[in-house]
């Protein structure tokens, strides 16, 4: 099954909002909501100052890379496959603490946070070997995934189709942190959302 990338490149920032958090009619605040939640959880568990320099992999258009720049003040690089996403993320973030880019070349992450994208990568265990590359020792990795992988293949009729592949999205995340020494300090069992440390 070929994996179609491009399912990720929106037509503007109001699809690029589409993409990033499936849209809820029964919960007009959503985005909002669930981008806060997951801002203050960070906060609340991770230490995060004003000098930290965050990792967005996968950043999208920068929702979490925004809000987390307003409240901490740190700064962030936000890395992304596909060109569109990031061109959104530069209009909608628009501060010269946000780092839009490709790759992550940079060392000394202190904190990498991957929400809503590993488990869309289309080779997961090497993404997770470049964010151990430039993430500080004793850094934190802040997991957000849902339970199942939902690869994107191609589009039917326009619409876009996600595969289940049937890999438990914890067991894969589990494997492959383990693999390069990390350790989990806080999730629920199927580590919907769950803090990693760098070992
Ligand atoms: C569902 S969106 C989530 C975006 C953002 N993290 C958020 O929560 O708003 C997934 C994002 O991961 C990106 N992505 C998927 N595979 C990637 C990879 N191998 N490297 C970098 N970004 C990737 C996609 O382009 C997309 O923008």
């Amino acid at each position: 099954m070929k994996y179609h990338k491009e399912t990720f490149d929106p037509l503007n920032l109001a699809h690029a909002k589409d993409i990033v958090l499936v849209p809820d009619p029964t919960r007009p605040h959503k985005f909002a909501e669930e981008t806060d939640h997951l801002v203050e959880f960070m906060i609340k568990n991770v230490p995060l100052i004003q000098s930290s320099i965050v990792l967005d992999f996968g950043c999208g258009m920068g929702r979490v890379a925004k809000r987390l720049i307003e409240r901490v003040g740190c700064k962030v690089i936000g890395v992304d496959i596909s060109a569109g996403m990031l061109h959104e993320a530069q209009k909608y973030v628009s501060d010269g603490r946000f780092n839009p880019k490709f790759n992550h070349h940079e060392q000394n992450i202190d904190i990498a946070l991957a929400a809503f994208a590993l488990q869309h990568a289309e080779k997961p265990e090497e993404e997770i070997k470049k964010i151990n590359s430039v993430l500080k020792p004793g850094g934190t990795v802040v997991l957000l995934n849902e339970p199942a992988r939902y690869v994107p293949t191609e589009p039917k009729n326009g619409m876009a189709v996600w595969h289940d592949d049937g890999i438990k999205v914890s067991d894969l995340m589990t494997k492959h942190f383990s693999l390069v020494g990390y350790y989990p300090y806080l999730g629920n069992h199927n580590q919907i959302l769950s803090l990693w440390k760098k070992g």
